[in-house]
């Protein structure tokens, strides 16, 4: 696979790193098993030292890139380690654990933004990765981290897919996995994954909260590697997502870039990128990122509002979107910086909301996980507060892929979602439920008729 050498940068080199304490400043080379600050607590952010004497150069780098496309090295396949002079640095190019994650495509949203009324709107979707959702870029770093620190064990909290994309990512570098799940609130899917690829699952009888708790008392007393997003290396991966995106886009910046918020990994991931990219040059405007957030799990949005970002709201989370069933995020501080840095917005969405923005990314062909659907929701709210205008480009960050949840979707179509009465009249004309007929041609034949009359 990697018979051909990799492209190397000239002039550039590869990032030696060090942790950085979010909260105190506290530098480090070394980060304990549960990536707190010693003397403070708070959470660790990778930072690059070196870039302050010679900053990698922006051309340079904008070149480099676009020449590994036609390279055949596995890491240059990549679409995280094609941009690896902005990761931690490989020791050898061979050493990555990678599934060619990232290279995600962007895609035209032309539908929705008639229904939003934002012509240049775009889906950057990441529920293309090879698990099908956007942990496989953070997970392609820390993972390959992981095993350079010599560990056997790797372990995550997750409500679905950072456990599916864990078990993969420790399947093919060699190491078990175990993963702690809220019993039934993730997807059959996303459980699947996991079983898959031979992780140890448990079922906890507590929330994602729990679980995550757990698995931080777990990482001091057990040797096994935590790849939660606290994590610093998981976020420096899915900054990449960014490096992509703005590649895609001829390096101009979208003004708006929305995410759903649950953890907060992501948003602070794509924000800490954001900022790295002005700073070394690479785009001369900062887009503003948004987070959304489920009406039932929005202790971001509580946070922001009821104590101005200084200090966690947390609440008890409940929502059908459950890969953001998150009542007590662990990065809330990172992404208050991110939000607070790039001038964006925080935002909530109804289930109704959701369910109904999920439906009509659907009927542009483009699938997504119900979670990765409070973007356009969100946006069609931060329309009408006159945050987003007509004339600006958005960005959405799609999440994860349809596949990943296909109970919400077919509840939805079937009509078993909402309480009779509760949901908006425009949900009706987006529910396709399947028809069951008698196997004659007859039957099939009018059932295409009134299906072409009901349209007109
Ligand atoms: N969208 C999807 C599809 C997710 O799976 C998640 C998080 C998010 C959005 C929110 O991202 O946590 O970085 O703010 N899923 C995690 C998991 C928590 O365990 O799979 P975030």
């Amino acid at each position: 696979m990697s018979s051909s050498s990799s492209t190397s940068t000239p002039g550039v080199r590869q990032a030696d790193f060090r942790f950085r304490c979010i909260a105190c400043g506290d530098l480090s080379d070394k980060a304990t098993q549960d990536f707190r600050c010693v003397p403070c607590g708070d959470l660790l952010e990778i930072t690059y030292p070196r870039w302050r004497e010679s900053k990698p150069d922006a051309e340079g780098l904008k070149s480099a890139w676009r020449n590994r496309r036609l390279s055949q090295s596995a890491v240059d396949l990549s679409g995280v380690w094609r941009f690896r002079d902005l990761l931690p640095a490989l020791e050898d190019d061979g050493e990555a654990i990678t599934l060619r994650e990232g290279n995600t495509p962007l895609y035209e949203l032309p539908r929705c933004a008639r229904i939003t009324g934002v012509p240049r709107l775009f889906a950057k979707h990441q529920g293309m990765n090879p698990t099908s959702s956007f942990k496989d870029a953070g997970m392609t770093v820390a993972a390959t981290f992981a095993r350079r620190a010599g560990f056997r064990w790797v372990a995550c909290a997750s409500t679905g897919n950072t456990s599916a994309s864990m078990a993969a990512y420790a399947a093919r570098g060699g190491m078990r996995s175990l993963v702690l799940v809220p019993e039934g609130k993730i997807s059959w899917s996303k459980l699947s994954q996991a079983l898959d690829h031979g992780a140890v699952t448990c079922q906890l009888r507590t929330d994602f909260d729990g679980c995550l708790q757990l698995l931080q008392q777990l990482v001091l007393q057990a040797p096994v590697y935590q790849l939660n997003s606290i994590n610093p290396f998981r976020l420096e991966g899915q900054k990449t997502l960014a490096f992509e995106l703005l590649e895609q886009l001829g390096w101009h910046s979208p003004d708006h870039i929305i995410v759903p918020g649950g953890n907060l990994g992501n948003s602070s991931a794509i924000g800490k990128a954001l900022l790295e990219m002005r700073d070394l040059g690479l785009i001369s405007r900062l887009p503003r990122l948004s987070v959304i957030q489920a009406e039932g799990a929005n202790a971001l949005v509580r946070t922001l509002r009821e104590a101005q970002g200084t200090k966690l709201v947390t609440v008890a989370a409940e929502t059908r979107a459950t890969a953001i069933r998150i009542g007590n995020p662990a990065s809330w501080k990172k992404a208050v910086h991110a939000l607070e840095a790039t001038g964006g917005a925080c935002e909530q969405v109804s289930e109704v909301e959701i369910a109904q923005a999920k439906a009509e990314i659907g009927a542009e062909g483009i699938g997504c996980e119900p979670a990765s659907a409070v973007t356009l929701a969100g946006l069609k709210k931060l329309v009408k507060q006159g945050f987003v205008k007509a004339e600006e480009t958005v960005v959405l960050v799609l999440t994860g892929n349809l596949l990943k949840d296909p109970d919400f979707t077919i509840d939805f179509h079937r009509g078993d979602m909402f309480k009779a009465g509760t949901e908006s009249a425009a949900l009706s004309p987006l529910r396709h439920p399947p028809i069951v007929l008698d196997a004659t041609l007859d039957a099939v034949i009018r059932t295409l008729e009134q299906a072409e009359k009901a349209r007109s």
